[in-house]
């Protein structure tokens, strides 16, 4: 059998937070540490995705720093995984042009994503008058990007979130009609979906957790300090039931502290409904005091091991694992370039 290559990316946004901890980098660990012997795992901080929409540069630069710290602070192992900056290694550019040759706009107005940053409704067309100055080419294009950073490693397998999936279909579809087109040289990838559900942001339980909302107190960021991690939990919005269930229909706030803290170390219990039965006796204070606990003795690693990384004396260390990320990135994606650019011709 051909030997895996796990490929993910995650755009530089600075440190994570628990969402996207439990939901994506968690499982990129959990891969790389179990993944056989001869697979290649390879983790892109896809800066050239962040810049589709507005970036501050002197923030995308220090965001694109967090974020390669981050990745080495919740456990990737440069030694093992390629990681890498997407803009170091320019044939995910190249072939993304190469794909967009050949992938139909009809097919890209479908897509959702651009509508929803945009906060464009549903049926909204690329070409309306009210959107199309609005709609930057490089937004609406991104999913072949995204097929490009993928294709261009022949990743056999992608881990990622559920609201991803549409892509990673299009990235198949760009694999099959290239191979079809030309000759079999690009690999249509498999989905890996995430196992864990979607953490709730702290103050809007209702929302996911995410780094656009506005409050900084509805994300627990991996590196929080006990203090920031008991300020944020302390506000956390509950209810005014007495005792703990898990109930996320009608208890959204209780039911994603109960997920969190679970999901943090599955050997606690043996489901979100156990835990939330060990807890049912205590007062949503005391309730709260537990799960600050949790969440402090599961990121303390995470935050020490972060803290020394983004010491200045450790540029050269971030720097010199990016640059050897981007050297064995670009080794493995210049291989596909060229069957590739033999296929087509080039
Ligand atoms: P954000 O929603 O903060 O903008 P991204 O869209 O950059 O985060 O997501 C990066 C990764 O983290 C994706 O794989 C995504 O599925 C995962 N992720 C983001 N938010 C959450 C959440 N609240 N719960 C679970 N996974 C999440
Ligand atoms: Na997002």
């Amino acid at each position: 059998a051909q030997p895996q290559v796990i490929f993910s990316g995650i755009q530089p946004t600075g440190v994570p937070h628990l969402g996207n901890y439990l939901g994506a980098l968690r499982q990129w660990v959990k891969l790389q540490n179990e993944a056989p012997p001869n697979a290649t795992i390879l983790y892109s901080i896809v800066d050239l995705h962040a810049i589709t929409i507005r970036q501050d540069p002197v923030q995308l630069r220090q965001w694109r720093r967090e974020m390669l710290a981050s990745l080495l602070s919740v456990g990737l192992d440069p030694k093992r995984s390629i990681i890498f900056y997407q803009s170091d290694v320019a044939a995910h550019s190249e072939l993304m042009w190469i794909l967009s040759c050949y992938a139909s706009v009809g097919y890209l107005s479908r897509m959702t994503q651009w509508k929803s940053k945009l906060a464009l409704p549903e049926n909204t067309s690329p070409l309306d008058p009210s959107t199309k100055t609005k709609l930057k080419l490089g937004l609406f294009s991104y999913p072949v990007l995204q097929a490009a950073d993928i294709l261009v490693h022949r990743a056999t397998h992608v881990p990622v979130g559920a609201d991803q999936s549409q892509h990673l279909e299009f990235a198949r579809e760009c694999a099959n009609s290239f191979n079809h087109n030309f000759q079999h040289v690009l690999v249509p990838p498999e989905t890996i979906l995430s196992p864990a559900k979607r953490v709730m942001s702290l103050t809007r339980p209702h929302l996911k957790m995410s780094k656009s909302h506005e409050d900084p107190k509805s994300r627990i960021l991996i590196t929080d300090s006990r203090e920031e991690i008991s300020r944020k939990i302390n506000s956390a919005l509950t209810d005014s039931v007495a005792g703990v269930t898990y109930d996320p229909l009608n208890r959204p706030g209780v039911s994603n502290l109960i997920h969190i803290m679970y999901h943090l170390d599955e050997t606690i219990a043996d489901s979100c409904e156990a835990l939330a039965g060990d807890c049912r006796d205590l007062s949503l204070r005391a309730f709260k005091e537990r799960v600050i606990d949790a969440v402090d003795e599961q990121l303390k690693s995470v935050r020490i091991k972060y803290e020394e990384l983004m010491q200045p004396n450790n540029d050269h260390l971030l720097s010199d694992i990016s640059d050897e990320g981007s050297r064995k990135a670009s080794a493995n994606a210049n291989a596909t370039m060229s069957l590739v650019r033999g296929a087509l011709g080039l």
